[in-house]
């Protein structure tokens, strides 16, 4: 008897050992069903190629002062590459020291995004880059004028020919926006821990890092943040205590948009605190209490929390590494 029960124990205990297995690492892939690893570029519009003359004029012009009226402020005053490419203060500080009412996004991975801003108010950076020139809290400037500086500089002559070689007068508005917009379109932070953990190492995230993920999926984040860039690029309602922000409203007048905002992404959101369309919240631990309160109808724990916020660490990616230009 015994020799023909033990093979059968034996297979047996073999199939549960492999089906177990098997169903922890499926467990593990549905998961992973709900993320996308970051493709090294956004899509490019097919009337905007990427070409390298085209990068580093939009790199020039993303760092140039000279397109604001006070000849101070850049795009990268607000969007410094040292801080995240954001500002790590609750509400832009732009012309004549005015303060904004809203919180600078960081420009990493935004060729990602569907729509511009906090309301989405632009469909693209081509049509969103003129908007903080002429801004007045901002730069502060007129485009025309903004042009004619930029025509005093014989480097800018020739940066602006050999980016767009057909054009025979390459130094306009349109070409600003599209220089720039392809500039941004480089800033992107591929190979975060949840990117490599998707790709197939498992060591990539940390065991709470790995219970963050469950928990954000189970919990129903990623009903919003999903994607490549962790966002459904809709708008969604969150009232901020004290904030007036009528947010999406602004943009359709439909009451149904009264203080929604667009999904965020989350992609470095370690790096570019503070949180939420007015910056009014300093950490993580807060703004992701504060979005299971709010769009969850749910309390963490502490431990929940913790784990939650080791996942969002994990979607630090690789920063872009940008060498700053040196202008006329
Ligand atoms: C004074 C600070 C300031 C300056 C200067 C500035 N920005 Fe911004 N930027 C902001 C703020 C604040 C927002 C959000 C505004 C809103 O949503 O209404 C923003 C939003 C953006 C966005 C949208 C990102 C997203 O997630 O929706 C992009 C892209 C961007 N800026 C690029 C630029 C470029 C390019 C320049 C230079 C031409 C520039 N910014 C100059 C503060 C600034
Ligand atoms: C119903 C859609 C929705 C759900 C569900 C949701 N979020 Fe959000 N999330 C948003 C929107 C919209 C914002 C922007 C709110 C604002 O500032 O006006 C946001 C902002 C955030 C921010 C701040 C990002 C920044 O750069 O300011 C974090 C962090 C965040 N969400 C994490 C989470 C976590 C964690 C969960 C689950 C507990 C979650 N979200 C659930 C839509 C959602």
């Amino acid at each position: 008897m015994t020799p023909t029960i033990l093979p059968r124990l034996c297979a047996t205990a073999l199939v549960l050992v492999m089906g177990a297995g098997a169903a922890s690492s499926d467990s593990i892939a549905e998961y992973m069903d709900f993320f996308e690893p970051l493709p090294h570029l956004p899509p490019i519009p097919a009337d905007n190629s990427m070409t390298p003359e085209k990068i580093e004029l939009g790199k020039m012009l993303f760092f140039e002062p000279r397109i604001s009226a006070s000849g101070v402020i850049s795009c990268a005053t607000c969007h410094n590459p040292a801080l995240g490419w954001a500002d790590r203060i609750p509400r832009a500080v732009g012309h004549g020291g005015q303060v904004g009412e809203r919180n600078t996004p960081t420009v990493l991975n935004s060729g990602f995004l569907e729509s511009q801003f906090w309301d989405g108010r632009e469909p693209d950076l081509e049509g969103q880059a003129l908007g903080p020139i002429q801004a007045d809290i901002e730069m502060a400037m007129t485009l025309a004028e903004a042009i004619e500086r930029l025509k005093e500089f014989e480097i800018y002559h020739e940066h602006f020919g050999a980016a767009f070689p057909d054009d025979p007068d390459p130094i306009n508005q349109q070409n600003v926006a599209h220089a720039i917009a392809t500039f941004e379109r480089t800033l992107n932070t591929p190979n975060s821990p949840l990117d490599r953990f998707l790709r197939g190492d498992v060591q990539a995230m940390t065991e709470s890092q790995v219970e963050g993920m469950k928990l954000f999926v189970d919990a129903g984040c990623v009903a919003c943040h999903n994607g490549p860039a962790l966002t459904d690029s809709n708008f969604h309602r969150f009232e901020l205590p004290g904030s007036t922000d009528e947010g999406r409203f602004l943009v359709t007048d439909d009451e149904a948009d009264m203080f929604a905002f667009r999904t965020p992404t989350l992609r470095n959101v370690a790096v570019t605190y503070p949180y939420f369309n007015n910056g009014s919240v300093d950490n993580l631990h807060d703004a992701v209490q504060l979005m299971g309160q709010q769009m969850l109808g749910q309390d963490f724990t502490d431990d929940e929390l913790d784990k939650l916020v080791d996942f969002m660490h994990a979607l630090t990616g690789e920063m872009p590494r940008v060498e700053i230009p040196a202008l006329p």
